[in-house]
């Protein structure tokens, strides 16, 4: 039997009951749109979050969309974030007609390194957007301190770390504001395209909730121009049966890497490292090897799925072709994205199968 990367039957198998159940309640009040299950899920997922505010949109992409909008990114502003990311996170500023001013990444928890950031303000720059990969929170408080000092806009892109924490405080309450994916790989994930966005800061989500329906302040005043980016009720259904759970999911994510940390201690590549005062909510499980070709082979003979984030680095999209990135600027991203390679990583796995995939990467790197 293979091992896939995440097991969505399996965990759908232990929910089924509660999830059919709410669902149904969902269609049985037949309100479908921006009702009671929206509603609750903001409030507990912000409060999850420790966010005062969290607006339920269509997908973490439009969170990060709505989220700069609702900040007033506009044309000719500059936006400085990773290339080491899903390309969302720049779609997002090239929507706003802003443009993205990349830094390279910190090569042990590959966020963007926050010493290099300085060098890259201009009198134009006017947001960051740290991207917690994989589930490791960037270093916000040289970026807040950054922030506070040239008056940035700071957008978390927590797409990949719900739960995650930093010196004590959960990702999405951290910046000005934070993107949400749920998703359906997700820590949190829907079983369609959802997303949130949670703020403290009471103009930005109440511009976000405005634009992510259609501009309107009130019933048929459109204030602004707007979005269709509803989250839809039953999608907020579903969510809220599985954030009880998400707790849990976490600290079985954190046991598996550890399990997977001492399975590999001992064999030729490099696990993940967790800076200090952090929580790693382990979306991601990936490792380093020089010997990637030979592993990635094993690992597909085995029938073992693994995945590449990043192969490409998003300055190599040709997508991006018309920023001009050089790759030459990123050395940090180029070494990494020849080495990195992510190991399957669900709360449902086992131990029996950590040890399997462990035991056929140490025969490939050996
Ligand atoms: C870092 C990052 N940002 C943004 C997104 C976009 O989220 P969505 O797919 O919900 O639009 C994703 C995910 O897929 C992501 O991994």
């Amino acid at each position: 039997m293979g091992i896939p990367m995440v097991d969505l039957k399996a965990q759908y198998a232990g929910l089924r009951e509660e999830i059919l159940e709410a669902i149904d309640q969902a269609l049985q009040s037949m309100q479908l749109f921006l009702g009671p299950n929206v509603q609750a899920l903001e409030d507990e997922f912000a409060r999850y979050c420790g966010a005062r505010h969290g607006i339920g949109v269509g997908s973490g992409t439009d969170a990060l969309i709505l989220a700069l909008q609702a900040a007033r990114i506009q044309p000719g502003d500059e936006v400085i974030t990773t290339p080491w990311t899903f390309i969302a996170t720049l779609e997002a500023i090239h929507h706003l007609g802003a443009t993205p001013v990349l830094v390279d990444i910190d090569p042990r928890t590959y966020c963007l390194d926050t010493q290099q950031v300085a060098a890259k303000i201009t009198p134009r720059t006017k947001a960051l957007i740290p991207v917690h990969i994989y589930g490791h929170p960037a270093d916000m408080n040289p970026l807040m301190e950054l922030a506070a000092e040239y008056g940035l806009f700071v957008l978390e892109d927590a797409a990949q770390a719900h739960g995650a924490k930093y010196r004590g405080r959960t990702v999405g309450s951290l910046g000005h504001a934070a993107a949400f994916s749920f998703y359906l790989s997700k820590n949190l994930g829907a079983y369609g395209e959802a997303g949130m966005v949670t703020t403290d800061d009471d103009e930005i989500a109440q511009r976000v909730r405005m634009l992510r329906n259609h501009g309107d302040a009130a019933r048929h005043q459109h204030e602004v121009i707007g979005f269709n980016s509803r989250l839809d009720e039953v999608q907020a259904a579903i969510l809220r049966v599985k954030l009880k759970h998400l707790p849990e999911w976490i600290r079985l994510r954190q046991e598996h890497a550890a399990s997977y940390n001492r399975n590999l201690a001992a064999v030729d590549v490099l696990t993940p490292f967790v800076a200090t005062d952090v929580e790693h909510s382990f979306y991601l499980y990936t490792v380093r090897t020089a010997k990637r070709d030979r592993l990635t082979a094993r690992l597909q003979e085995a029938d073992i799925a693994f995945a590449l984030h990043y192969q490409r680095p998003q300055y190599r999209q040709p997508a991006c072709a018309h920023w001009a990135l050089r790759p030459e600027d990123f050395p940090q991203c180029e070494l990494a994205s020849r080495e990195v390679i992510s190991l399957p990583m669900y709360p449902e796995l086992t131990d029996q199968q950590i040890a399997h995939v462990c035991e056929t990467v140490a025969e490939a790197v050996a």
